[in-house]
């Protein structure tokens, strides 16, 4: 080992300084710095890129890496073209998120809470892998190799493909925390895919810091980094994330990668989320979704969404959300209770709260509510977090649903954002969303007035006996709302709901004639 120089180095912006000091200056991050010792070697100007780029690389990997301008700067005409034939996982809903498979060379970051999965995630993209020709290496330094086993032979993609021997030489298992040896075992099986489960616990010998600290963190991934880009190998580093929620250590790690994505789910609901936070080769807006079986995870196309049971219940909204370029439905749920003035409760999960303060005010302001005295809860049902303004209008509808004791007509799904003046604007992708919500099933779709659709779509939906209608305004869109006795007798259609405000005939339900206390309507 040669000589060593200490530096400080910032956890949170992976800035160095020669000295301590309370607040990094580059970040302003308290109490950040932690010490590094670094290889004075490593820093002379005959080292290769940050990276490793050459360091280690075989005779026939180094003239390749030359060639690209790795080591050799080179005319950028002359960089050879990047063919980025990714590798396709297999599993779709990754992929997707990845935009398209993995891309050799690349490293990859997944971070999540503890026990949502990733380990399992990971086992079932390397089996897929296997079973698609390459070879998976999956270092576990977390669990013992027979412990990864016992997992594998639960999973049911690893089972189909005819459980852990018939995928032969090409999954394998190495318990093992030292960096070094990952890197050289992946070089000799030549590995297509590395997975290490979990970086945090891994280590390089020659760095006295404990495995987890910024510095081995630092170190191994840079060896890790350094590997996929002179082998062409991908890596998948499992990360864990903090209490908050972001991924523990250095913000540095991120920045060393060329792909974060984080697993999400609620822990009492079945659905996980695979986000793109960072991604150096796609987009970030795709997400992949997943539900934890009893044999693994198992993809989803969409979120299933009861949209043809009978009336919905006061409360229920639907709503056509995008993910990517995916459009999910998705259920909103509201509950409005008597509180306090002053100090009425509004919570929300799974949507944006201060969008619910917001619809709120606007209830009160142009559709009459008089809610200052109540809690209001909204929640987005399914473990989907639905944060997008697309969704206002069947917030609004459920929370207004829920006060007046009122229901939506039977399938209906709103979309559209409501402005603060009361009026309903259109949103990005409308037609998509109108598009899935009558493919899977909606007898009724609110839409903004604003709202283009194309001429074909609302044919369809006529021929279909199905009802696009475009309101204006929060006021004309909880006309829409129909009593809950009236909803189970009547049936009465939506365009009749409508069509009796326009002449000016809105009568106010029984249960509204005699205001009750706190339940008031003006207008
Ligand atoms: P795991 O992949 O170990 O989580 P992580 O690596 O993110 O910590 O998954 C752990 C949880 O998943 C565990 O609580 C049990 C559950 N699980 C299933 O429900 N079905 C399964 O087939 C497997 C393997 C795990
Ligand atoms: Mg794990």
């Amino acid at each position: 080992m040669g000589k060593t120089r200490i530096e400080f180095l910032c956890r949170d912006c992976g800035a160095n300084h020669p000295k301590w000091q309370g607040k990094c200056p580059d970040c302003g991050a308290w109490d950040s710095l932690e010490k590094f010792a670094v290889e004075v070697e490593a820093t002379k100007p005959g080292a290769g890129p940050i990276w490793g780029g050459a360091d280690g690389a075989t005779p026939e990997e180094a003239e390749l890496l030359a060639r690209s301008g790795i080591g050799r700067a080179v005319a950028l005409s002359e960089v050879p073209e990047a063919q980025v034939p990714r590798i396709p996982t297999g599993i779709s809903e990754f992929d997707r998120v990845l935009g398209g498979g993995v891309v050799p060379g690349s490293v990859m970051l997944l971070g999540g809470d503890p026990g949502i999965g990733k380990s399992t995630l990971l086992m079932q993209v390397a089996a897929s892998i296997a079973v698609g020709g390459g070879t998976a290496l999956y270092a576990s330094s977390e669990e013992s190799p027979q412990q990864v086993r016992l997992r594998a032979e639960r999973l049911e993609p690893v089972v189909r493909a005819g459980g852990a021997k018939a995928l032969g030489e090409r999954l394998l298992v190495l318990g093992e925390t030292n960096v070094a040896r990952i890197v050289e075992q992946a070089r000799r099986v030549r590995a297509s895919l590395v997975l290490v489960d979990s970086i945090q616990l891994v280590h390089r010998a020659d760095v006295s810091a404990a495995p987890g600290s910024i510095a081995q963190l630092r170190r191994c991934t840079l060896d890790l980094v350094a590997l996929a880009k002179s082998t062409g190998c991908g890596v998948v580093l499992v990360g864990h994330v903090t209490k908050e929620g972001a991924l523990a250590g250095p913000k540095l790690l991120e920045h060393l990668v060329d792909v974060v994505l984080g697993f999400e789910g609620d822990r009492h609901s079945a659905l996980r989320v695979v986000r793109g936070v960072k991604n150096r080769f796609g987009s970030t807006q795709e997400i992949g979704l997943f539900e934890m079986q009893g044999d693994g995870l198992a993809e989803v196309e969409a979120v299933r969404v009861p949209l043809a049971g009978g009336p919905s219940a006061p409360g229920c909204a639907f709503v056509a959300t995008m993910a990517g370029t995916r459009c999910l439905l998705g259920e909103v749920h509201a509950l409005v209770s008597t509180g306090f003035l002053g100090s009425a409760k509004r919570r929300a999960s799974g949507l944006d709260s201060s969008r619910l303060a917001m619809l709120i005010a606007v209830l009160e302001k142009h559709g009459g509510l008089r809610l200052a005295d109540q809690d209001v809860f909204a929640q987005a049902l399914g473990g989907l977090k639905i944060a997008e303004p697309a969704a206002d209008l069947s917030i609004a509808l459920a929370v207004a649903g829920a006060f007046l004791h009122r229901t939506l007509p039977h399938g209906t799904v709103a979309i559209g954002e409501v402005g603060l003046t009361g009026e309903l604007r259109t949103v990005p992708h409308l037609e998509q969303r109108v598009h899935e919500s009558l493919r899977r099933g909606a007898r009724v779709v609110l839409v903004p007035s604003s709202a283009k659709i194309g001429a074909n779509v609302e044919r369809d939906a006529r021929n279909e006996q199905r009802d696009i209608v475009k309101v204006g305004t929060i006021q004309r869109a909880l006309d829409v709302l129909t009593p809950v006795q009236r909803a189970l007798t009547e049936g009465r259609s939506t365009s009749d709901a409508l069509g009796a405000t326009e002449r000016g005939t809105r009568t106010p339900p029984a249960e509204l004639a005699e205001p009750k206390a706190g339940v008031k309507r003006r207008g």
